[in-house]
C-alpha cells in the first residue's frame, strides 16, 4: 500500500481552491447587485460563447439535457421520427429524442470511441430525419462522413456537444456542424458550473427564435407570450462563473492535452491497453479530452490494483451503455461497442492534476503490469 496522498478520479476542492478569491469575487459581484434571471451576465456570456465558436447564437439555457431537448422541439423532430445515435453517450442523448416522442436509433462506435459514420448509413430508413453526432471525451466525429451520409439521404446533423467544447474538426468548432449543438456546463465538464447549466448553438435564425422563447415561457422579448414555452434559462449566477472561467478556457484545454500527452508517452508500450487518439496523433482533429478513456483487458483487476493505492478511475455511464438499461426496451446487439464496454475506464483529467500525480498514476499502471509478469 502507498504511503503517498489518494489521487481522487476528479477534485471539485483543489479546483476551487487555487482560484478560491477570483470566484468568490465573481459571486460577489452578482450576489450584490441581486442579478439572479436573465441578467447582463447571462447575456455577456452567451456573447463571449458566440465569439469563441464562431457561431451566430448562443442560447444559456439551464442544461446540456434541455439544450437538445428544446433543439429538437425547434427542429421539428417528433412523433415517428427516428433520430440515429450512438451507443456509447450519456441516457441523456437518447432521453431527450424520446422525451420529443422520436425513437433513438443506435448505432455502433468506432476505434476512436465514437459514433461510427460506416454503421450510420445501413440505418437511414424512411422514418430517419436527423444523426446526432455525440462529441465525446472532448474528441469531435468524423463530421466529413456524418456530414456526407446526412446529405445523401437529406437528413439533418444535430450535435451532442456535451463533452466537447473547444474541440474541433478540420479546423471548425464541435457544436457548430448542424442545424444546432449543444453544450453541458455540469461542474465535472471541461468548462464547468457550480451546479447545472447548458447551452444551444446555432446559425439558424428560426431555431435560435424558437429556443428563446421555449426557455422562458414562450416571452419575447418585451415580455409579451406569443408561444408555449417552459422555464429553461441557464441561472445568470452560472453564468457569471462560466464567463469568468471561459477567459482562461484556452489555457485549461492546453493542460489538459499536456496530461494527454503525458499519458499516453508513458503507457503507449504496454500491450494490454488501448489508448484513446493522442493529442497531436492527426492534424484534422484538436480534443480537449473531457476524459481520458481507455481500454484495457485486464480493466477490473488494473481498477482494484489502482483503488488499492488510492488511486481513482471511473467507468462512463455506470459501465452500461444506452441499450444495456434493460427498463427501457431497446432490443439490439452492438458487439462492438458490448465488448468496449467490458473493457474501458477512466483515468484522472482535470486541470488541478499535477505533473507529479500523472506520473504516479503511470508507474503504478506499470508496477501492476511487472506484477503481471
Ligand atoms: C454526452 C453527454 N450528453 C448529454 C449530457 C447532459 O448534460 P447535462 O448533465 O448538463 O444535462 C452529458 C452530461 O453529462 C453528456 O456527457
Amino acid at each position: 500500500m502507498s504511503a503517498a496522498p489518494a489521487i481522487p478520479f476528479f477534485n471539485y476542492p483543489a479546483l476551487f481552491e487555487r482560484d478560491e478569491e477570483n470566484l468568490i469575487g465573481v459571486l460577489r459581484d452578482v450576489l450584490r447587485r441581486g442579478a439572479f434571471i436573465l441578467q447582463k451576465d447571462l447575456a455577456e456570456f452567451e456573447a463571449m460563447l458566440r465569439d469563441y465558436l464562431g457561431v451566430k447564437y448562443v442560447i444559456g439555457v439551464a442544461d446540456g439535457t434541455n439544450a437538445l431537448i428544446l433543439g429538437l422541439k425547434a427542429l421539428g423532430v417528433g412523433p415517428g421520427d427516428e433520430v440515429i445515435v450512438p451507443p456509447h453517450t450519456y441516457i441523456a442523448s437518447a432521453a431527450s429524442i424520446h422525451l420529443v416522442g422520436a425513437i433513438p436509433v443506435l448505432a455502433e462506435i468506432g476505434p476512436d470511441h465514437m459514433l461510427d459514420p460506416r454503421s450510420v448509413e445501413p440505418l437511414v430508413g424512411a422514418r430517419t430525419v436527423a444523426i446526432m453526432a455525440v462529441q465525446l471525451n472532448g474528441r469531435t466525429c468524423d463530421m466529413d462522413a456524418l456530414g456526407a451520409i446526412a446529405e445523401r439521404h437529406g437528413l439533418a446533423i444535430v450535435e451532442d456537444a456535451a463533452q466537447a467544447l473547444g474541440s474541433r474538426h478540420n479546423g471548425r468548432h464541435a457544436g457548430t456542424f448542424g442545424a444546432f449543438g449543444t453544450f453541458s456546463f455540469y461542474p465535472a465538464k471541461t468548462l464547468g458550473g457550480f451546479g447545472d447549466g447548458g447551452a444551444l448553438v446555432t446559425d439558424d435564425d428560426d431555431i435560435a427564435r424558437q429556443v428563446a422563447l421555449l426557455r422562458d415561457h414562450g416571452r419575447d422579448p418585451s415580455g409579451r407570450v406569443v408561444a408555449w414555452g417552459t422555464n429553461c434559462r441557464l441561472d445568470n449566477v452560472q453564468a457569471a462563473v462560466l464567463g469568468y472561467k471561459l477567459r482562461t478556457y484556452d489555457r485549461d484545454i492546453a493542460r489538459r492535452r499536456e496530461i494527454a500527452a503525458m499519458y499516453d508517452a508513458a503507457l503507449a508500450g504496454l500491450d494490454d491497453l488501448t489508448l484513446p487518439p493522442a493529442p497531436d496523433a492527426d492534424p484534422n482533429h484538436f480534443d480537449v479530452y473531457q476524459n481520458y478513456e481507455l481500454e484495457a483487458g485486464r480493466r477490473d483487476e488494473l481498477r482494484q490494483f489502482l483503488a488499492d493505492s488510492g488511486i481513482g478511475t471511473l467507468i462512463q455511464w455506470g459501465g452500461t451503455p444506452v441499450h444495456g438499461h434493460a427498463e427501457l426496451g431497446f432490443d439490439v446487439a452492438l458487439p462492438i461497442t458490448e465488448r468496449f464496454f467490458e473493457r474501458c475506464f477512466m483515468l484522472p483529467m482535470h486541470t488541478a492534476l499535477g505533473d507529479d500525480e500523472v506520473r504516479r498514476i503511470c508507474e503504478l499502471i506499470h508496477a501492476f503490469y511487472r506484477g503481471q509478469e
